[in-house]
């Protein structure tokens, strides 16, 4: 494994799930990391263990990526430093039947999954090195197919991607690379809370709703988030050089179209 140390990344979303699971990928090539999520315990917790699987500094940065007021904490937070990657990463939203969404809905799925994101590395981007640099965004299948109540998923994240694809080619003669993993079920956290509300919801038992959902992909399982992590870790890397403006599905097959 190559050796990260003396690079520095910030991840959003990455106390927990997925966004750890990058963490940890990079600590273990000695990486330097920038951490952010809004809850500051829970990334406190995570800190001596990245240190402990090797990473070269870890810092924490309590951050709402839903807020759009990012500016003063990141140049508080870099100062001169550059940055060689950025996880774009964080939560998302509840389901509802489509008829049952309300104005407030669509104004806080932008904001969670299309506005903040976005806000947050025109941001971030100056302090990104030129031609040394990478973007991953974590999105979801739903921006190929519909997966059930999902649909301000498919709608806001559809539109992350047509943002980082143009942002892909109108900075590209930058060297900095954006692009994007779409997961599909992942056995996080928070995809077992989706289990249980949903097992309740349909008086149905947790087991039941989990095997759906395995059931999804044409390998019978969910993805561990380290398979997720190792694809935006390889995407991130000097080995994707070439690879820019792009979704790259990690889903074992769940996915219906062809394209
Ligand atoms: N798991 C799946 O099956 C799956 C499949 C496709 C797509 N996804 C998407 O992938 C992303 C990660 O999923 P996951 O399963 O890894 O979730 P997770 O385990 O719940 O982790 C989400 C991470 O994002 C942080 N976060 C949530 N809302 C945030 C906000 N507004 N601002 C900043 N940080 C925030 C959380 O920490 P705090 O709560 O402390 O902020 C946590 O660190 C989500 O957007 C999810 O919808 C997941």
């Amino acid at each position: 494994m190559k050796s990260l140390s003396g690079s520095l990344y910030w991840l959003t979303g990455a106390s927990s799930g997925i966004g750890y699971a990058v963490a940890k990928e990079l600590a273990e090539q000695n990486a330097g990391i920038i951490i952010s999520s809004r809850n500051a315990e829970k990334m406190d917790d995570k800190v001596d263990a990245l240190k402990k699987l090797g990473a070269s500094s870890v810092e924490t940065v309590s951050l709402d990526l839903s807020d759009g007021k990012f500016e003063k904490k990141i140049k508080d937070v870099l100062k001169d430093k550059k940055l060689n990657g950025v996880l774009l990463n964080g939560g998302g939203f509840p389901g509802k039947k489509t008829s049952e969404h309300a104005f407030q809905d669509f104004v806080e799925g932008n904001k969670i999954m299309l506005a903040g994101p976005a806000q947050f590395l025109l941001n971030i981007l100056p302090y990104m090195k030129p031609h040394k640099s990478s973007v991953v965004a974590i999105t979801s299948t739903s921006i190929k197919e519909p997966i059930a109540t999902l649909d301000l998923s498919s709608i806001y994240r559809s539109g992350l991607v047509i943002f980082l694809k143009n942002l892909a080619h109108e900075i590209g003669h930058t060297g900095i690379r954006i692009n994007n993993v779409a997961p599909g079920a992942t056995s996080t956290e928070h995809l077992e809370e989706i289990i249980e509300k949903t097992a309740k919801k349909n008086k149905t038992s947790a087991k039941e709703v989990r095997s759906q959902w395995e059931n999804r992909s044409a390998l019978k399982r969910m993805a561990k988030p380290e398979e997720i992590a190792k694809v935006a870790c390889f995407l991130m890397s000097k080995d994707a050089s070439f690879i820019n403006g792009q979704t790259i599905v990690v889903d074992g097959c769940s996915t219906k179209s062809y394209f």
